[in-house]
């Protein structure tokens, strides 16, 4: 593994391969919830969707035993507002790879309610779920621990789309967006919730995001959605296999 501090509180890891690095990044999740617990009693993250974060849901799922599941809430980064067993659905995916697995009780994780027909009401009912649940516990911040993000090609993440004038829109927690080039109308964490937590942590995989992951990193794309998390972060670390850093470490040899 290679590990470069790029700027404070700004980590680059590079895996030989995507299980490699799905083994890390389950132990530094665990590690991480472990940590927040001991200091402020919970734990609340939001989880990616997309293809990327299954084989790391699948390694967290094999560390049940160490959780504190009461302790610990999870959420959505963002949904497509397709139905929950659709196979587009990132809860779906998230349930299948991860809460069955591991046996975490399903009350505990939050999903969007991609039964609601209008995204943007979804969109407002998630943010007054989160808002509950963060009010359930009074003692700790109201912002969530860890969210874990993949990155598109064109510079996503989230369901925060580069060509959505709105996407810098800070007024909520949570939002709906839509994209021409990506399926479904979504619901999103928002540019300012996710800049607002303690912890980003990219899971990026593959050589076609090997392009993105050389701008995001030597900046030369500051204004995309997953730059302006990267470079918003107060803590951010960003996993990549050797495939999906390859632009990056040629440039930086
Ligand atoms: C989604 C995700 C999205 C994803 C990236 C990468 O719902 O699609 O939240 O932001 O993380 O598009 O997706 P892959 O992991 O499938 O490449």
């Amino acid at each position: 593994m290679i590990t470069r501090e790029t700027s404070p509180g700004k980590t680059v890891l590079v895996f030989d391969t995507p299980e490699d690095l799905a083994v890390h990044a389950a132990r530094s999740f665990a590690d991480y919830a472990a940590q927040c617990i001991r200091k402020q009693g919970s734990f609340f993250a939001a989880l990616s969707g997309g293809k990327t974060p299954a084989k790391f849901f699948r390694e967290l799922a094999k560390l049940g035993e160490e959780f504190e599941w009461e302790k610990i809430h999870l959420f959505q980064v963002d949904e497509r507002m397709a139905p929950a067993d659709h196979q587009d659905s990132n809860q779906a995916m998230i349930r299948e790879s991860f809460v069955e697995p591991a046996g975490f009780p399903p009350e505990h994780f939050l999903p969007v309610p991609v039964q609601m027909d209008d995204a943007a009401l979804a969109a407002q009912a998630y943010e007054n779920s989160i808002n509950m649940v963060l009010e359930s516990v009074p003692s700790r911040p109201k912002r969530l621990d860890m969210i874990l993000l993949g990155i598109g090609q064109d510079g996503h993440t989230a369901s925060l789309f580069p060509e959505d004038p709105e996407f810098r829109q800070a007024s909520s927690w949570v939002r709906s967006a839509r994209s021409e080039h990506h399926a479904h109308q979504r619901v999103t964490l928002s540019l300012s919730f996710v800049s607002a937590a303690s912890k980003v942590f990219f899971l990026i995989t593959g050589q076609d995001k090997a392009d993105m992951v050389r701008q995001i990193l030597l900046e030369t794309s500051p204004s995309l959605p997953a730059s302006l998390v990267w470079k918003n972060a107060q803590q951010a670390v960003m996993a990549l296999d050797r495939a999906a850093a390859r632009a990056y470490l040629q440039i930086m040899a």
